[in-house]
Parts: structure tokens; sequence; C-alpha cells
């Protein structure tokens, strides 16, 4: 079943065009890599998706409902949620009060325990001021905030940004988890090996549109790195 359908959007900052008439569909339950170089419209996309942006044109669905005019908090309780580019936590709430300003009323699976339980780094900092948790703690509250929402859809930005390589895979191991119990994700990703892995299918921007969009599998390497950069096919 088709959860979320993006038809021709266009993205705009007064005369500069970030997103160009990108349309997509996900279905639920499968978990997609947005790529694309700095630039490419990515965060614009995922912003537009959660009503953080008002696109100029075109049509977002979600669940056959036009969500385009929907505004953010009516998303997060049709089950959209986001989890930014920068994290942005309430530095001065503990990890757990952080957690439970998310709990909008959707009810779920995802209560402060089961967060804890998927993020168990986060177990020891519950009662700990956000702003005293490294970059990798702060990211895994990020998306546990966004997971108390209890979202069918998670749209993740870039939250292996400026995290160390284990950390990276400390948090990719949790998402594992959260995408095997079915969850339908959106996720930028600048490393490429990792998007492949993670995701079933991929799509790739440049310079606001669409440009190359595949199962993950069979997807040829060279021919991705080439929309990434936006090469012609070598002669
Ligand atoms: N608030 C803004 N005001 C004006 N222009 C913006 C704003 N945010 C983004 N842009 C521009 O829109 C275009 C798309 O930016 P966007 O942040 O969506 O790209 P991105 O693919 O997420 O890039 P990155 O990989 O660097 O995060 C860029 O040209 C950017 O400079
Ligand atoms: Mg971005």
């Amino acid at each position: 079943m088709t959860l979320l359908r993006v038809t021709d959007l266009d993205c705009r900052y007064g005369l500069l065009q970030a997103v160009r008439g990108v349309s997509l569909e996900i279905a639920e339950g499968e978990t997609v890599a947005l790529i694309g170089a700095n630039g490419a419209g990515k965060t614009t996309l995922l912003r537009a998706l959660a009503g953080a942006h008002r696109p100029h044109a075109g049509r977002v669905e979600f669940d056959g409902a036009d969500i385009t005019r929907t505004p953010p908090h009516g998303r997060v309780g049709l089950g959209i949620a986001l989890v930014p580019e920068g994290r942005r936590l309430f530095p001065g709430l503990t990890v757990e009060e952080n957690l439970r300003v998310a709990a909008a009323g959707r009810r779920g699976r995802w209560k402060v325990q089961s967060v804890l339980e998927v993020f168990p780094l986060l177990q020891p900092r519950r009662h700990m001021p956000a702003a005293n948790l490294s970059g990798g703690e702060q990211q895994a509250v990020a998306i546990g905030r966004a997971l108390m929402s209890n979202p069918r859809l998670l749209l993740l930005d870039e939250v292996s940004l400026g995290l160390a390589p284990v950390v990276v895979d400390a948090v990719y191991r949790s998402l594992g988890d959260v995408i095997k119990e079915g969850a339908t994700v959106l996720l930028v990703e600048q490393d490429l090996t990792r998007a492949l892995k993670v995701a079933g299918r991929v799509i790739c921007m440049l310079e606001g549109r669409v440009v190359l969009e595949g199962e993950a599998a069979s997807l040829d390497r060279d021919r991705v790195v080439r929309a990434y950069f936006g090469l012609r096919r070598p002669a």
C-alpha cells in the first residue's frame, strides 16, 4: 500500500528553487534512502513532507489523504515524524523529559521504556540534561523523540552527521531494530555505502530534481555515483 505520494513538488526560497518537480512514492514498510550532494534539496524536501516548509506547488498525500496544507502538528498527529538536521533537543531538559514532551496523541509501541531499550546507551543517561550528552547520545534522543509520537512514517535527516564511526554504527544498529518492526522510513544519508546497506530503495537528488531511483540491491554503484555528482556516462 502506498503510504506517501508526492506529486510535482516545487519548493522555493524566494527566487531560488530548491525542489523542482519532485514526484515519488513510498510504500508502507519500505526504507528509502534519499541521497544527493550538498544543496541538492534533501532537507527542504523532508521539511516539506513534515509541514515545516510550505511548498510553492505540488501535492503531498499521506495514506490516501491530501495533506499538502496540513500544518506540522497535524502531520505529527497523522503519524509523520521528522528527526531534523542538527537534533534540536531541549538542552535543559533531561533525556526522559525530552522524550516525554514528544509523546503526542498517537498510541502505540513506543514509550520511554521501549525507546531506552532500543537505545541502551541512553539508559544510564536517563536523568541527565540533554546539554551534557555526547553527539551520538543526543542523536539517539532525537530519534527516540520522533519514535515517541509512534510515527507511521519516520523522516531522518543525516543522523550520522558529525558522529564518530563507531557511534554511527550504534545508531544504525538501533535504527535497524526500528525498521525490523515495520516502520516506514525515509532517510537522508551522505554515506552511500551505508545508504545502500540500510535501505531497500534509493532516491538520488541533484539540484532539486530526482535524477535516479532504484532498488538498492540492483543499483549499479558507478551509476549512483555519477547521478550523485551529476556526471555524464563515460564515453
Ligand atoms: N532557509 C533557506 N533560505 C534560503 N535558501 C535556502 C534555505 N535553506 C536551503 N536553501 C537553499 O536551498 C537549496 C537546497 O538546500 P537543502 O538544505 O534542502 O539541501 P540539502 O540537500 O539538504 O543539502 P546538505 O547536503 O548540505 O544538507 C540550497 O541551494 C540551499 O542553499
Ligand atoms: Mg540537508
